[in-house]
């Protein structure tokens, strides 16, 4: 078991302990964030974030699976969630469960699915097989076509108060934690108050039992838009850029590899060779 369990998450989030999440998607991420946060993410925002799709819907079991295994290897003390992608839990019970159940075998405590009243049942069984969930609500990306884009959801009093029910019933269904993303702070701060497991917000403001954020925006690798609820804490595309161009430089000047870089002959091969 990791260092990082499920009682121990739902322990600090009793003690007001905020509780911070972020992605990884390959070795390099998971040993950046394993010392800082309590829980890695391998999302499907690998889709977007590392393989160049223009939304999650592309993203497959064996692409999450390849990702899943790089991050594992690394051994992270902290939670491993392993987010389902889509189609992975939408075809029939024994799909999700072989899906879900792969995702445990291959290192995962943990898996994460999106949606509310329509997943009831799917959670259930996955509990029933000792499969920990976390629920998302809110902007569920997956649905980004049923919503007309990425569209921060719940502000109309009807759609903020199913929301609120869709929370409770996964709760109830057996979720050990929710992320609630792309919904008015006060919405969160209301579901939050409400349930007894702890909340991870996503732009859905302070109020959470914690946050997410994705390792690459917080870190300034992605371009293009950055949605609002995004802190970037270094612009690490311009930087690491800056590095690779002033090697290239070097070689470019004769100025790289210098000696010291440089493997030498011993005396008795450089006259053979040399000569
Ligand atoms: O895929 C992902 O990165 C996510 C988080 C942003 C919650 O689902
Ligand atoms: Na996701």
């Amino acid at each position: 078991a990791p260092a990082v369990t499920i009682p121990l998450l739902q322990q600090w989030a009793r003690d007001g302990r905020l509780l911070v999440m972020t992605t990884a998607y390959d070795s390099v991420t998971a040993r950046l964030a394993d010392p800082v946060v309590d829980m890695i993410l391998v999302g499907d925002s690998v889709g977007n974030v590392c393989l160049g799709f223009d939304n999650t819907l592309s993203v497959s079991m064996a692409m999450m699976n390849h990702h899943l295994e790089a991050v594992a290897r690394t051994r992270p003390r902290a939670l491993l969630v392993a987010d389902m992608p889509y189609l992975s839990y939408h075809l029939g019970l024994e799909d999700t469960l072989r899906n879900a159940g792969g995702f445990l075998q291959r290192g995962a405590a943990a898996v994460k699915l999106e949606g509310g009243g329509k997943r009831l049942e799917v959670i259930r069984a996955l509990v029933d097989c000792e499969i920990p969930v976390m629920g998302h609500l809110g902007l569920t990306p997956q649905s980004v076509h049923a919503m007309g884009g990425f569209k921060v959801q719940g502000r109309a009093a009807q759609d903020a108060i199913r929301i609120l029910e869709d929370a409770h019933r996964l709760q109830e269904a057996g979720c050990f934690a929710l992320v609630l993303e792309g919904i008015p702070s006060e919405l969160a701060a209301r579901i939050t108050q409400s349930l007894s497991i702890p909340t991870i917000g996503i732009g859905a403001g302070p109020h959470c039992s914690g946050q997410v954020l994705v390792l690459h925006d917080v870190l300034g690798l992605t371009q293009g838009h950055r949605p609002k609820f995004v802190r970037t804490y270094i612009d690490g595309f311009d930087l690491l850029q800056q590095a690779l161009a002033h090697w290239a430089d070097d070689v470019r000047g004769g100025v790289f590899p210098s000696a010291a870089e440089s493997y030498s002959l011993p005396a008795a091969s450089q006259k053979a060779v040399c000569t």
